[in-house]
């Protein structure tokens, strides 16, 4: 294996957080790693709602965080969430200083959507539906402006190496089929969520928690990783991954159907389209479980404005031969965002020395049992910043690097049947019998195929969900339906493996 030495920090993931922590190391050396090229292969690219931020004269930062507590289900941090709220404004000006085009009023303030749970409509857009693209396109180009950052596509990560003490030296990347274990004074892990765990995502499917995993492998405390966020609105065609009909087509008044052209969502909440994502998901879900099926119709809301509104919706559905301005679009229920992750602090401190965490393999405690629309592009803006500029303050402790935990590959075939059974087992309903026929087939795929860090992954969101016997936010459990009182999951991975959480009583 080759060995290196980076005089400075190692950023590893380029979606919005990771990005934005390799900016704010500044002037300190970045050596940023990324398994895709830049902008391919991070959901932040693929984000369409756009960043909630209190802007509006009618809004303000406590309002936005008493949203976004409220949609957490009990277990959001307060502090943190006005925190999240506060800082919000001054970082959706930041990125429309680096030339991130949001929508602008005829008065030149910024225009604002609603989406679901929002008390406001406060969700800053670009071009409709295309936030994400946009702002990475403008984050992108200051990186690769910068003379502090040098970008190393390719390589992925395959190891947290440490030194005697515990504290994270550095990470293991494999590019083009070698192995390089690079030291650094810290590691800032932004590698996104776990949306390719399931056969149904709205996530590049490249993104199947190994941040979450080595980390976990490393001894770092994880919480929530229980809390998987299913968005209700994929567009049901069958594809890997499932293209996204933007939530802010129900904010625009585009409405839910059954094959019948009924609408349901009254039945199940009295926000109807609006209710939180997590009841509108299991609506839908029970919908088509029912066999009623379910569409989204924006016939009326967008009507012939939709190619204009929501380009990128409207050429997913032309692909495949669906005019959304005549027709409605069939939905699916598709993982979207995980709620959990390595535990961090507001300045990205995770429990091991020398490893920082941001963005959506984080878990800060901003989004609790249920995130708040629009606020993971936010959370990654203002946490990847602050993450950066904590992580530029470590100096090199200069130990050596002990031999470090590289896990097997999974082979797709069995990838195919881990993705399949946790769309099954650990989606948007749970129970304690398909939980445990989930940590069965993960078992058996363990014995056959070795600690491949997907599998790892997956363990920590079927154990956790197997423990928590209440039903909260995302988190539904069939046999489990009621409240118990709030408590967060804080876990480690030696409590994982023990065999009291892997196989509770039925
Ligand atoms: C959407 O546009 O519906 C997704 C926004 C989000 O997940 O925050």
């Amino acid at each position: 294996m080759q060995r290196l030495q980076h005089d400075g920090v190692l950023v590893v993931g380029a979606g919005l957080a990771g990005l934005s922590a390799a900016l704010a190391a500044a002037p300190r050396r970045v050596l940023l790693l990324t398994g895709a090229p830049l902008n391919h292969g991070c959901s932040s690219a693929w984000a369409q709602g756009g960043m909630a931020v209190a802007l509006a004269p009618d809004d303000n930062p406590d309002l936005h965080a008493a949203d976004t507590v409220a949609a957490g289900a009990g277990l959001v941090d307060p502090a943190m969430a006005r925190l999240l709220a506060a800082e919000g404004p001054a970082a959706v000006h930041a990125l429309a200083a680096l030339g991130a085009p949001f929508d602008r009023a005829a008065d030149g303030t910024f225009a604002q959507s609603l989406e679901a749970a929002h008390s406001r409509a406060r969700v800053a857009r670009v071009k409709g539906d295309q936030a994400g693209r946009a702002i990475m396109e403008a984050v992108t180009a200051a990186v690769l402006a910068a003379p502090h950052i040098e970008v190393r596509a390719g390589a992925r990560l395959r190891g947290l190496p440490q030194d005697a003490s515990g504290r994270v030296r550095g990470v293991i990347v494999e590019q083009d089929g070698a192995l390089t274990e690079i030291t650094a004074a810290a590691v800032i892990l932004a590698t996104g969520g776990v949306g390719g765990l399931y056969a149904v995502t709205t996530t590049p499917a490249e993104l199947r928690g190994e941040g979450l995993a080595l980390a976990a492998l490393a001894g770092a405390r994880i919480a929530d990783p229980e809390f998987v966020q299913f968005h209700p609105t994929a567009i049901d065609l069958g594809r890997d991954p499932a293209p996204l009909a933007t939530e802010a087509l129900r904010g625009e008044g585009a409405v839910l159907v059954n094959a019948d052209g009924q609408r349901f969502m009254a039945r199940y909440h009295p926000a109807a389209e609006l209710a939180p994502r997590d009841v509108v998901a299991r609506a839908i879900h029970a919908e088509r479980e029912a066999g009623r099926g379910a569409s989204l119709d924006a016939r009326e809301a967008a009507g012939a404005h939709f190619p204009d509104e929501f380009p990128t919706v409207f050429a997913a559905c032309l692909s495949a031969g669906i005019d959304p301005r005549v027709q409605p679009i069939p939905i699916v229920p598709a993982c979207h965002y995980h709620m959990g992750g390595i535990d961090a602090d507001a300045d990205g401190h995770t429990s091991l020395s020398g490893l920082f965490a941001a963005g959506e393999c984080a878990s800060v405690g901003v989004h609790g049992a249920n995130r708040l629309a629009s606020n993971s592009l936010l959370e990654a803006a203002v946490f990847g910043v602050r993450a950066g500029a904590a992580a530029a303050r470590e100096t090199d402790p200069e130990t050596p690097a002990l031999p470090a935990v590289i896990p097997p590959h999974l082979p797709a075939e069995a990838l195919t049947r881990l993705r399949q059974a946790m769309s099954r087992d650990a989606g948007v309903i749970r129970d304690a019998a398909g939980l445990n026929r989930l940590l069965a087939a993960i078992d058996a795929l363990e014995a056959a195929h070795g600690r491949a860090a997907s599998l790892v992954a997956a363990r920590l969101v079927a154990g956790c969900a197997l423990a928590r016997t209440e039903s909260r936010g995302a988190h539904f459990r069939a046999d489990a339906t009621a409240v118990s009182k709030p408590r967060r999951t804080f876990v480690t991975w030696a409590d994982i493996a023990a065999p009291a959480l892997r196989y509770a009583a039925e």
